[in-house]
């Protein structure tokens, strides 16, 4: 059994989605002992946006320069990475009100035609049905459906959309909000979001 592990804030060590993360994982190992584990923190080391350049050296033209180069074998590695994963734990922030920039740059990497969906007749079917994904929400304020903001939640519906687009169904989202409204709530929503990781059926 594998699990893949993304961590995606620029906050670092301040990172609530990183925290809520990192206990999805332990939890999930207790579940299941010997599962095996692989880390990528594209905070840490984003992807490139995908360009022209890419989709063109990905579709077998000489690559323009060593970054595509390099590009190209880490966009295969998180494709194949995605691939075999059973269990994914993904690290989503909401920036801007929606996911980081970093997140989007893999999905960018890990939606791609033939592989993880294709069209048929009768629309677009996904091929990566039967994984689980576990994602570590965290956000500033409130976006639940009777929230004043509720019009620019853009981050946990994109998810499950995206993912689902994908063939995946099975989206626990953990969720910590409103962690700017102040320190109290901050604390709040961390314990809260701490107590759901307790009871997960990973
Ligand atoms: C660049 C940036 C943009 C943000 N945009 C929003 C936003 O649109 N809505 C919101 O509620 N919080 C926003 N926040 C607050 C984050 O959602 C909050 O700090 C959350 O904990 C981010 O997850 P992280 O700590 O794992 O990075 C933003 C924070 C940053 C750094």
């Amino acid at each position: 059994m594998k699990l893949l592990h993304i961590d995606t804030s620029i906050l670092g060590q301040n990172s609530v989605s990183r925290q809520l993360t990192q206990i999805i994982v332990a939890r999930v190992r207790e579940a299941h002992p010997g599962i095996e584990v692989r880390y990528t923190d594209l905070g840490a080391e984003p992807l490139e946006h995908l360009s022209g350049a890419h989709l063109a050296a990905a579709q077998g033209t000489t690559p323009e320069s060593a970054i595509i180069l390099r590009d190209l074998e880490r966009s295969r590695r998180a494709l194949e990475d995605f691939l075999a994963a059973d269990i994914l734990v993904v690290g989503a922030p909401m920036y801007n009100f929606t996911i980081s920039s970093q997140l989007k740059a893999w999905i960018d990497r890990i939606c791609v035609a033939g592989k993880t969906f294709r069209y048929t007749d009768s629309g677009p079917q996904g091929l990566a049905a039967g994984k689980k994904v576990i994602v570590a929400s965290s956000r500033g304020g409130f976006y639940g459906p009777q929230s004043p903001a509720a019009a620019l939640e853009h981050q946990e519906s994109y998810l499950r959309g995206v993912f689902g687009f994908l063939g995946i169904t099975e989206v626990t989202f953990v969720r910590a909000e409103g962690v700017n409204i102040s320190p109290d709530q901050r604390q709040a929503a961390i314990s809260a979001a701490r107590a759901e990781v307790a009871e997960l059926a990973a």
